[in-house]
C-alpha cells in the first residue's frame, strides 16, 4: 500500500526521490518523507502529513546536495496520518533510517525490550522499531546487510523494508519479507534505484531485478549483492521491461483516470494483438504450459480476485463456461482462503490482479498451490508476485495504471479472460467454428467500438451535471451485465463518495426495491440480449415507484425511449463482449460525476492502488 523509492549514484538524490514519490503517490497519500545524507554524512530527514506537496513545501530550499537517500509515501495502518508517524523512521541516535511497506505483526513484542531499557519511541508505527533493532545490530559490529537480515528474521508479517545508515552513505539495503510489499531494483550507469514498484523507475531505467520473498539486496552505485533467506549470496538476473516511461505521465488530461479511460482502445488493440487470429479464426494465448490432454483433464475452474478484478473474474466465468464448457465459479479471494475450499489437482485456479501484489489474492493463490492446483494469473505488472506463484501469466497489456480506480486494466483483464476461454475451449474440443469466428471478429472490432463509446463523453458529462447531487444510486444488470452493475456501483462510490449498490436485477424485488423513490436513481444495463425483456420489466418497476432511470442500451434500440429518463446508446458490438463497452461508459459516468462534485478523482480518500495488507 505504501510507496518506497531509494537512489544511490552521482546525481542529486533529493530531486530523484521526490519525483519518484510523485509517481508512487497513488499507492498511499496519507503522509510522505525523505532521508538523505548531508555534506557531513549525517542524515537529513523531512516528513509531512498529507500529500507530497506538503512535504515539498516543508523542505523548500533545504534539500542537501546528497547523492543517496530513500523516500516513502504512506497509507496508514498503525498510527494516524501525522508528521510523526510519517516515514522514514530513525533509531534514537538518528544514524539509521528505515522505510517500510506492510505490517509488522509482532511490533509490540519487539518494542518491549527497548521500552524496558528506557528508550522512547516517537511514533505509533510498527516501523520505528525496525530502525532501533538495526541500529542495535550495527552497534554490536554487524554489517548493515546482515543487520537487516537479522532484524527481518525476527519479524512476523509481510513487508518490504529499506534501510540506510550514516556509517556508509551510498549504501542501501532492501529486504522483502513474505508476499506483501514488492521490491524492484533499477540498474543505471553507475547508479542504482530501489522502489516498491516499477512505475517509479521507468523514467530512469528499464533494466530491473525483482526480489523474491525472503531475499535481501545490498545496493551500491556500481553493484548489487543479493542474499537468499539463509543469507547466502545468490545471482539474480537483470530483466529489461517493455513499459514506455511516457505512459506513466498525465499529458494533456486533467486526471490519470480520464487518460486511462481514453487509452482503452489501445489496451484492447494490445490485448487482441497476436492472440485473435484469422484464416482460420482461432485464439491462441501465449505461454500457456498446459498440454491439450492436461486442459481436457481440468474438471473445474475457480476464478479469484478482489474489487474490480473480481468483477472481471465474474465476466470470465461466463467465458470459461460458454466456450470451454468447464464448470466455473468465482470467489472473493479474501473469503476463499479462509473457507477451507475443496480443491484438487484437476481444479484450474485463475486469479485476476492488475498489481499482482494484492495480499488477499496472493494468500488465496498460496492456498491453491498447497492443494496442487494448476494456476493461471491475469496480471498487468511484469514480474509481480502473482506471476511468480502461477504456472502461467496472461498479461492484461494495459501499461502502467496510475489512477487508484481501475479502468483500462478491467478491459485488459476481460479480454484476456475472453481469449483464455476460447483458447481452452479449442484445446478441449468444445468450441465450434462459428462461435470462434464470431468471437474473433467481435474482439478485433473492440478497439474501434471502444473508441466510439468514448464519443459519448459530452452526453455523459451532461447527465453527470444533472445527477451529481443525488446521494444514492442503484445499478442493475443481468447475465454478463450483472458484474458490470457491481462495477458501476464500485466505481461511483470509489471516486465520488456517493452511496451506490449494484444488484443482479432479478434480486431487486427481493428487498432493494424498498429503497426506490425519486431520490434514488437507477442505472439499468438493458442491452439487446436474452435477458433484455426481463430488464425492461425491472425498469418499469422502478418507474412505477417514481425512480429515475438511466438506461444503457444497445445501438439503435429505441424501445426504452420515453420510458427511461435518460438513455445511453452503446455502439454495435458482439454481445459476449458487451461488458467491455458497458464498463467504459460507466467509468465515464463515475468520472464526470466525481469531477462535478469536486472529488479527488485520482486519489480518493482512504484508498490505495495496491492493497498489501489484510
Ligand atoms: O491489483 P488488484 O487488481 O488485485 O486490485 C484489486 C482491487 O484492490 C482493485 O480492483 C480496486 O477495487 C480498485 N481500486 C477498483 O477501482
Amino acid at each position: 500500500m505504501c510507496g518506497i523509492i531509494g537512489y544511490t549514484g552521482q546525481r542529486p538524490a533529493g530531486q530523484i526521490i521526490l519525483d519518484g514519490l510523485r509517481r508512487l503517490e497513488y499507492r498511499g497519500y496519507d503522509s510522505a518523507g525523505i532521508a538523505l545524507f548531508d555534506a557531513n554524512h549525517e542524515l537529513y530527514v523531512a516528513r509531512a502529513a498529507g500529500k507530497i506537496d506538503n512535504l515539498i513545501s516543508k523542505i523548500e530550499g533545504s534539500l542537501p546536495p546528497a547523492v543517496s537517500g530513500i523516500g516513502h509515501t504512506r497509507w496508514a495502518t498503525h498510527g494516524a496520518a501525522t508528521d510523526l508517524n510519517a516515514h522514514p523512521h530513525l533509531d534514537p541516535a538518528g544514524r539509521v533510517a528505515v522505510v517500510h511497506n506492510g505490517i509488522i505483526e509482532n511490533f509490540e513484542a519487539l518494542r518491549r525490550p527497548f521500552v524496558e531499557r528506557g528508550l522512547a519511541f516517537s511514533s505509533d508505527t510498527d516501523t520505528e522499531v525496525l530502525a532501533f533493532l538495526i541500529a542495535d545490530e550495527i552497534q554490536a559490529g554487524v554489517d548493515l546487510a546482515r543487520a537487516v537480515q537479522n532484524v527481518v528474521a525476527q519479524t512476523q508479517g509481510a513487508a518490504a523494508v529499506v534501510a540506510i545508515c550514516c556509517d556508509e552513505p551510498g549504501r542501501i539495503v532492501a529486504a522483502r519479507v513474505g508476499n506483501a510489499g514488492g521490491i524492484v531494483i533499477g540498474h543505471g550507469d553507475g547508479e542504482r534505484f530501489v522502489a516498491s514498484d516499477l512505475a517509479a523507475l521507468l523514467p530512469h531505467t528499464r533494466r530491473v531485478t525483482f526480489l523474491e520473498p525472503g531475499e535481501v539486496a545490498d545496493i551500491r552505485p556500481d553493484e548489487v549483492t543479493y542474499y537468499d533467506t539463509a543469507g547466502h549470496v545468490i545471482a539474480k538476473p537483470v530483466e529489461t521491461q517493455p513499459w514506455d516511461p511516457v505512459a506513466a505521465v498525465k499529458g494533456r488530461y486533467k486526471h490519470f483516470m480520464l487518460k486511462e479511460i481514453h487509452e482503452q482502445p489501445d489496451t484492447a488493440l494490445d490485448s487482441v494483438r497476436g492472440r485473435y487470429l484469422t484464416a482460420p479464426h482461432r485464439v491462441e494465448v501465449e505461454d500457456l504450459p498446459f498440454t491439450a490432454e492436461q486442459v481436457r483433464d481440468f474438471n473445474r475452474v475457480v476464478l479469484i480476485g478482489m474489487g474490480t478484478s473480481m468483477h472481471a473474474a465474474m465476466v470470465g466465468r461466463h467465458y470459461l463456461e460458454r466456450y470451454a464448457r468447464i464448470p466455473a465459479e468465482v470467489d472473493n479471494a479474501a473469503e476463499f482462503r479462509y473457507r477451507s475450499p475443496v480443491l484438487d489437482p484437476r481444479t484450474l485456479v485463475i486469479s485476476v490482479a492488475q498489481s499482482g501484489e494484492t495480499i488477499d489474492t496472493l494468500a488465496a493463490m498460496d492456498e491453491a498451490r498447497r492443494a496442487g492446483c494448476p494456476q493461471i494469473t491475469i496480471c498487468n505488472t511484469p514480474g509481480a508476485q502473482t506471476t511468480r506463484i502461477a504456472d502461467a501469466t496472461v498479461y492484461m497489456r494495459a501499461g502502467p495504471e496510475i489512477a487508484v480506480a481501475s479502468t483500462k486494466t478491467l478491459v485488459g483483464s476481460m479480454i484476456a479472460l475472453h481469449a483464455l476461454g476460447l483458447h481452452l475451449g479449442r484445446l478441449r474440443g468444445a468450441l465450434d467454428a462459428e462461435t470462434s469466428r464470431r468471437q474473433v471478429e467481435g474482439a478485433l472490432h473492440l478497439p474501434a467500438a471502444i473508441g466510439e463509446t468514448l464519443l459519448l463523453e459530452p452526453r455523459v458529462a451532461e447527465l453527470a451535471a444533472r445527477y451529481a447531487a443525488y446521494e444514492d444510486f442503484l445499478f442493475l444488470g443481468r447475465g454478463l451485465s450483472y458484474p458490470m452493475a457491481l462495477e458501476g456501483a464500485l466505481k461511483l462510490k470509489e471516486v465520488s463518495y456517493i452511496h451506490a449498490e449494484g444488484y443482479a436485477a432479478g434480486e431487486m424485488k427481493h428487498g432493494p426495491i424498498a429503497l426506490i423513490d425519486e431520490r434514488m436513481p437507477t442505472v439499468a444495463i438493458a442491452l439487446r440480449d436474452e435477458v433484455r425483456d426481463k430488464m425492461r420489466s425491472n425498469i418499469e418497476q422502478v418507474k412505477a415507484r417514481r425512480g429515475r432511470v438511466i438506461a444503457i442500451v444497445s445501438a439503435d434500440d429505441v424501445s426504452l425511449d420515453g420510458i427511461a429518463d435518460d438513455v445511453l446508446r452503446l455502439p454495435e458490438v458482439e454481445p459476449d463482449l458487451s461488458p467491455v463497452l458497458t464498463a467504459v461508459v460507466m467509468q465515464l459516468l463515475s468520472y464526470e460525476i466525481a469531477v462535478e462534485r469536486g472529488a479527488d478523482v485520482d486519489q480518493p480518500r482512504n484508498l490505495a492502488k495496491t492493497v498489501t495488507v489484510e
